[in-house]
């Protein structure tokens, strides 16, 4: 049981091109990271199960990456993405909204791991 993951865990795609249908949705974050020009919040909507949390994870990792490959993919190596794959990355928070769901428990979880990183 120790090497046990969860099969969404498992077979959720690692880079935006293994990504299934959702090529408009991963070209144009893609285009974001290559031109520099990342918004400050990106919303995933959409209905369950179609890769909102897979492609929101995907680009934090390709953002931190420290060699994005020229196919604007995370390089898997580097220290970033090495902590990101064993799931303890400072700067990767991943938190439920659904149970984190007020204003006030949103506020706490934004500010507090940020507040010395200004
Ligand atoms: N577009 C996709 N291409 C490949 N696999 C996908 C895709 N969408 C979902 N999956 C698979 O389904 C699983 C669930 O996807 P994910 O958690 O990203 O969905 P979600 O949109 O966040 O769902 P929810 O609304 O329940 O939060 C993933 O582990 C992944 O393996
Ligand atoms: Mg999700
Ligand atoms: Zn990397």
């Amino acid at each position: 049981m120790e090497n046990y993951i969860v099969s969404a865990r498992k077979y959720r795609p690692a880079t935006f091109d293994t990504v299934v249908g959702q090529h408009s949705i991963t070209s144009t974050l893609k285009n974001a990271i290559k031109t520099a020009h990342l918004a400050q919040a990106f919303l995933f909507c959409g209905p369950r199960g179609v890769g909102k949390t897979t492609c929101a994870r995907i680009l934090a990792k390709t953002i931190n990456c420290f060699n994005i490959t020229q196919n604007i993919e995370a390089c898997d190596e580097c220290e970033s993405c090495k902590s990101f794959n064993e799931g303890h990355s400072l700067n990767v928070y991943e938190l439920d909204a659904a149970s984190n769901n007020s204003v006030a428990v949103s506020y706490t979880h934004l500010t507090l791991p940020t507040s010395d990183l200004v």
